[in-house]
């Protein structure tokens, strides 16, 4: 029997948190169902446990940490779920709350129809607003803004619509939030994450007291020994066996340190950048193990397939052109080029990019645009999002954004900072058009396959 299979198994369906133990490998573990098939979290205990602050309501408006982060949307929240609490309480779950749940600020949530159109974008699309100062000696100023909730907020000020990031698998971070502002001094990351901890807990739970020392280390630790990761696919089955390295146990064992695949060099071993930076399933379904199976063609085929999809996302080569943040106009390169961390898909080292998500272009009429103006070029520049604009102040970082991690993707749509793609296809076809790829339908279908397995 594998490892993994002598753990003792709690199959969680609710929001309630379920803890099972095992004692020798003195490890947890959640599964829940997704579109997908079945994902897991394990934490090393003892840390997984209900009395972590990260559970507790820490302000003064009922929500934790928990509200925002749930372990059955793979530690973010899902539409698809956010409904079902807003359907199950009338709107009443911490959750909605209208500092940063509501379209806008204080916005009038009285009857049930009206809290479901202020809360639409949290409803639809899993937004969070972020309301962030312009910085003083910015490079630009915000000429004009087209809200269509005509709540645009307090001068100086933008409302952003930004979706939950994972707090899971956070051991792998070079930087925190979409647009990495939680940058403490010393910029280490674990700095950055009790910052974070700190600004979560003033502003979305809105306490007048921040946290204590204990409780910001607690959350930390909880935070920092957890992974969660795809664990069973309906067609292939299990993602860790038959040469198959899925699965969180697998990642919880992945080697980590800032810059471990750097693309552009900064390797502080002076490792040089491997491409080929997913592994987990290079083996999968060549080993024959599972020949008694029923199904067995299906299966086999299944397992082809994100085999496949794996190759296309470490070899597929095409041009990457006009990304700012990356040194030269106009690369080859394939999807490792940004998703280098092996087998966790975040950058390995800081590295804000812009790929065009913000630009008017790609805006949905469901969010506002922002029209700023450049003083030293002259130029007015549209986007939805400044990005790392609004942390640095510099017109250079106009729309640029993190690669997150990209483990238990089939668990959390939908995808980007504004969740723009509700699918992963659609993830798919945007990068397809963005760059001018040319996948084939077997080419996607396999990387789709792929991405759900991770
Ligand atoms: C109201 C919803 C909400 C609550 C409550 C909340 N968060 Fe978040 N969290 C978010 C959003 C939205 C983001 C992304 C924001 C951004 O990047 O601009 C985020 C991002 C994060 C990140 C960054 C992860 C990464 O990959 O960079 C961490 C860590 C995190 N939250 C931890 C916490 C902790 C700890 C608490 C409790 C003290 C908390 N959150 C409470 C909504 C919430
Ligand atoms: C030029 C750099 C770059 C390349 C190349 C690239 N990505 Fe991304 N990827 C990013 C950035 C940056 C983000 C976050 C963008 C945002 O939300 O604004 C992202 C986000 C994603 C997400 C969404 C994750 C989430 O949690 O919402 C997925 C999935 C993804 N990329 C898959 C791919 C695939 C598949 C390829 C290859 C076809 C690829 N990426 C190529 C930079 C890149």
């Amino acid at each position: 029997m594998s490892r993994l299979a002598a753990v003792s198994i709690a199959t969680v369906v609710t929001f309630s948190i379920v803890v099972g133990a095992h004692e020798k490998e003195r490890l947890n573990q959640l599964i829940f169902h997704d579109q997908a098939g079945e994902f897991s979290t394990i934490a090393a205990a003892p840390t997984f446990e209900k009395n972590n602050p990260f559970f507790q309501s820490l302000g003064t408006n009922g929500r934790s940490c928990n509200s925002c982060h749930q372990a059955s949307d793979a530690w973010t929240i899902t539409p698809e779920h956010i409904q079902e609490r807003f359907r199950m309480t009338r709107g009443r779950d911490p959750l909605f709350r209208t500092n940063d749940g509501s379209n806008c600020e204080g916005a009038d949530v009285s009857t049930f129809s009206k809290a479901k159109e202020a809360y639409s974008l949290l409803l639809n699309k899993g937004l969070i607003r972020v309301e962030l100062p312009v910085p003083a000696n910015a490079e630009f100023a915000v000429l004009s803004t087209d809200d269509p909730y005509g709540c645009t907020s307090t001068p100086g000020t933008l409302s952003l619509y930004r979706r939950v990031l994972p707090a899971t698998n956070l051991r792998f971070l070079s930087t925190v939030m979409w647009d990495g502002r939680e940058n403490t001094v010393d910029q280490s990351v674990l700095q950055d994450l009790a910052q974070q901890a700190i600004d979560a807990t003033s502003g979305h739970a809105q306490a007048s007291t921040p946290p204590t020392q204990q409780q910001i280390a607690a959350i930390v630790a909880f935070e920092t020994a957890t992974y969660t990761a795809q664990i069973a696919d309906r067609r292939a089955g299990r993602l860790d066996k038959s040469g198959g390295l899925g699965g969180a146990l697998h990642l919880s064992r992945q080697p980590f340190f800032i810059g471990i695949n750097d693309p552009l060099g900064n390797n502080p071993q002076g490792l040089s950048f491997d491409p080929k930076a997913f592994t987990s399933f290079a083996q999968f379904g060549l080993s024959d193990d599972d020949r008694s199976f029923g199904e067995e063609c299906e299966r086999r085929r299944a397992r082809e397939s994100i085999r496949r999809g794996e190759a296309i996302f470490n070899t597929k080569s095409f041009t990457i052109d006009n990304v700012a943040g990356l040194p030269s106009t106009s690369l080859k390169g394939n999807c490792t080029l940004c998703h280098d961390t092996p087998n966790v898909g975040d950058h390995s080292v800081a590295a804000p990019l812009n790929i065009g998500l913000a630009d008017a272009s790609q805006r949905t009429p469901d969010l506002p645009l922002y029209t700023l103006y450049c003083f030293s070029t002259q130029e007015t520049i549209q986007t939805t999002d400044p990005g790392r604009a609004m942390i640095t102040g510099k017109c250079a970082d106009i729309g640029k954004f993190k690669g997150p991690t990209l483990r238990a993707l089939a668990a959390r749509p939908p995808y980007f900072h504004n969740g723009s793609a509700a699918t992963l296809n659609d993830v798919v076809n945007f990068y397809n058009t963005r760059f001018h790829i040319g996948f084939s339908d077997q080419e996607k279908a396999d990387l789709i396959a792929f991405l759900k397995s991770l």
